[in-house]
């Protein structure tokens, strides 16, 4: 069943579409990646999510050619690691990151983190508007950003981010930031939306509505995403893995379901990797 595509709205240089589903590949080899990325976009996958800081450039650029598909069938996007912030090391960041690639633009570049202590995020998202002006990337946008950052952001560019990437699934709904988001125009990605395969996974109240349906509890988590207009990139290690996750479109989760899921938010975030005290460079 064919993934929708998502409209972006600002940060691109013409009309464009993500994706609402791809791949993450964090905590990968280049082998590892180069061989799933293959896979997946075998099986249908179109959007694969990577980062300079993932050190796995290489094998995603590898994998997309083994796929044999012509460029404009995927969906690449990268991020801009905190130790390369600032305006001249962001250009020569990209240019590094398109070469492990081996393509010549991406579709969407990111802010990795705000690093708000840092304080270069500002000429940072300078940099990039002018990658973006030069076609070395189809979008411009952040991760990891709150509403302080955007609107910092706001006050210093009238490029609005196409997209804010952070941290998002039942245990950490982020209903004000994506209220935030929507309200500037920026589509919101959730990152490990599966709560990074923790105990999320294992709450009767998700097993009670995967029986129902006669689907898995990640399929239901992701099809709670895709119900609620937000674009994410589940990370799976097999070919049977990869195919279950994109198996979400042939159901529909209804008000009860929906409000057990939400009754399952506790604030729990994946490692601690809240923005406000989080830091990587
Ligand atoms: N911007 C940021 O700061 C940031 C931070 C973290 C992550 N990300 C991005 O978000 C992506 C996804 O997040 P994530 O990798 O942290 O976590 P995730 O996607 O929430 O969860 C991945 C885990 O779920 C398991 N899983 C996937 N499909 C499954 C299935 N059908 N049945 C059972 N288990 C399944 C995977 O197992 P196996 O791998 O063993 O199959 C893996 O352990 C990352 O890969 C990365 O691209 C971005």
């Amino acid at each position: 069943m064919a993934v929708p595509q998502i409209a972006l709205m600002n940060g691109t240089r013409e009309p464009m579409t993500i994706p609402q589903l791809g791949l993450g590949t964090a905590r990968m080899s280049d082998e590892d990646t180069q061989q799933l990325v293959r896979v997946a976009f075998d099986v249908g996958y179109r959007s694969i999510d990577t980062a300079a800081s993932y050190e796995n450039e290489v094998g995603v650029g590898r994998g997309f050619r083994d796929s044999g598909l012509a460029r404009e069938q995927a969906f690449i996007s990268t991020k801009l690691r905190g130790s390369e912030q600032g305006f001249d090391s962001a250009k020569k960041a990209l240019d590094a990151s398109l070469d492990r690639l081996g393509v010549d633009y991406v579709d969407l570049y990111l802010i990795h983190w705000p690093l708000p202590r840092l304080g270069k995020y500002i000429e940072s998202w300078n940099a990039m508007e002018e990658l973006l002006a030069e076609g070395k990337t189809r979008a411009i946008g952040v991760s990891n950003f709150m509403a302080e950052h955007l609107e910092r952001l706001a006050q210093n560019s009238s490029t609005v981010p196409a997209v804010n990437q952070i941290e998002l699934h039942p245990r950490e709904p982020q209903r004000l930031q994506r209220a935030d988001d929507a309200a500037r125009g920026i589509v919101t990605e959730a990152w490990s939306p599966l709560g990074n395969a923790g105990d999320l996974l294992q709450e009767p109240a998700l097993r009670k509505i995967a029986e129902k349906y006669q689907k898995s509890p990640v399929q239901v988590v992701l099809r709670w995403h895709m119900q609620q207009g937000i674009v994410t990139f589940p990370k799976a290690s097999t070919r049977a893995r990869l195919e279950q996750n994109l198996e979400v479109f042939d159901f529909e989760l209804g008000p009860d379901d929906l409000a057990a899921i939400s009754s399952l938010e506790n604030g729990w975030r994946v490692n601690g990797q809240d923005p406000r005290h989080y830091e990587e460079f």
